[in-house]
């Protein structure tokens, strides 16, 4: 028997960061090394996404996965044990073909992702090296550019404002390091904004400060304030970056702006972000309307991917073919890559690739519900993401991730490289 050869896989059911269960698995090798990780959860899903298996039921309001853990334990401990852990895409076909699904209602994308992450964490532990270090191969690598929410609203925050997250990023820092060391004091100047405004109301889900604003635009006045109370210039070395999470407020053309008591029509959606565009230091919009507009998205990124990253989230959901349908139309310039949306991690890695071969911004993402599992830390880094998503400045279960990257980039002394301004599109020339 091989040292990658794996010998047992074993569900279990842990808790996530909204104290909902989730899918953790190990996975065990001849060698004896062993490697763990845990599924994540969103809120505000992509209708194209892989499918978590939830129980349904009474307990934990439906959300229990006995199911998939059981599945885990079951059918894929049967398929997976003897198989060598050294060919990986043969490990995720295997587990694609076992669910037979589009969309692994089966098995349980939450079962079958954890699973396809506890193997990587398996082979790295097997061959001594971390786990970014094993994705990269050798191949020069950047240190993420970090997008960082400083307020969190829509789905996270019972939809107090419309849009989603109002992020900061500091493309202008030095390293990754400097970049969260100024994503801290502005985190800071915002919570002293806020509490001077008598609107401190503790977190949303991902970590930052309940927007308890009376516009989006109020939102964005308090960001531009809050970057500059603490020492920096708007737009030349900290940017804002915006998930407008259209699909959560419109469908078929029709958005409905809550705060505002308003509808917009896909030309009215896109005229109120060219004047956001216009009037703040904004680098980077994910979701600027809904999943079933892509001629919005093709419109928007022919108007504004010059100056803008242009983010398809639930548009794309971790999809090669639809990167690749995105580009041919030129419907968005950048891709977001979160594991649990494609359900392995050789179809995420697929995606990534899309969008790289065709010059897109490819920007690795946590979920809204998370754990202290530190995975994506490693893909961003080992995949050459450029950029790293983790939702907060506060909350272990978004540091746990933030902190894993300190910890690489200190270990790569001085071949450290921050991917700063280059990880955006239209900036490629950084
Ligand atoms: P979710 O949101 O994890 O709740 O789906 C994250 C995002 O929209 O980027
Ligand atoms: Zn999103």
């Amino acid at each position: 028997m091989i040292a990658t050869t794996i010998t047992a896989v074993r569900g279990r059911r842990v808790w996530d960061s909204r104290g909902r269960p989730t899918v953790e698995v190990e996975v065990s090798l001849g060698g004896d090394a062993v490697g763990r990780a845990i599924a994540p959860a969103g809120a505000s899903t992509g209708s194209g996404e892989a499918i978590d298996l939830r129980d349904g039921g009474a307990p934990f309001g439906g959300l229990d996965v006995r199911q998939a853990v059981g599945h885990v334990d079951g059918p894929i401990a049967r398929a997976l044990v003897g198989r060598d852990a050294g060919d990986p895409a043969a490990i995720d076909a295997a587990l694609i073909g076992l669910d037979g699904t589009p969309n692994k209602a089966r098995l349980g994308g939450n079962a079958i992702v954890a699973t396809s992450m506890a193997v990587l964490h398996a082979r790295a532990a097997a061959a001594g090296l971390p786990v970014w270090r094993l994705l990269a191969g050798g191949k020069p690598v950047r240190l993420p550019l970090p997008e960082i929410q400083i307020f969190g609203g829509g789905a996270h925050a019972e939809r107090r404002v419309d849009v989603q997250d109002f992020m900061v990023m500091c493309p202008g820092a030095g390293s990754f390091a400097e970049a969260l060391d100024w994503t801290a004091e502005i985190y800071r100047a915002a919570g002293a904004l806020m509490r001077r405004a008598g609107k401190l109301q503790g977190v949303a889900d991902e970590g930052g400060y309940w927007p308890v604003f009376a516009a989006n635009e109020e939102a964005l006045d308090t960001l531009v304030l809050a970057i500059e109370a603490a020492g920096f210039a708007p737009g030349a070395d900290v940017a804002i970056s915006l998930d407008v999470a259209a699909s959560e407020f419109g469908r078929a053309g029709s958005y409905r702006l809550a705060l505002d008591g308003r509808t917009l029509d896909t030309a009215g959606m896109i005229a109120m972000l060219e004047g956001w565009l216009d009037a703040y230091p904004i680098v980077s919009i994910e979701d600027p309307v809904a999943e079933d507009d892509a001629e919005g998205f093709r419109a928007f990124t022919a108007a504004h991917g010059g100056r803008c990253q242009v983010i398809g989230d639930d548009f794309l959901v971790t999809d090669a073919g639809r990167v690749e349908r995105a580009a041919e139309a030129g419907a968005a310039n950048a891709v977001l890559i979160k594991p649990n949306q494609a359900g392995t991690l050789s179809e995420t890695h697929a995606a990534l690739l899309a969008g790289q071969r065709h010059g897109f911004g490819t920007i690795v993402s946590a979920r809204s519900g998370e754990t202290e599992d530190t995975t994506i830390a490693h893909l961003a880094v080992g995949w050459d993401a450029g950029q790293l998503k983790v939702g907060s400045f506060s909350r272990s279960e978004r540091m746990a991730k933030w902190n894993e990257v300190l910890r690489i980039e200190e270990s790569l002394g001085t071949e450290a490289r921050f991917a700063g301004w280059s990880a955006l599109p239209f900036r490629r020339d950084s």
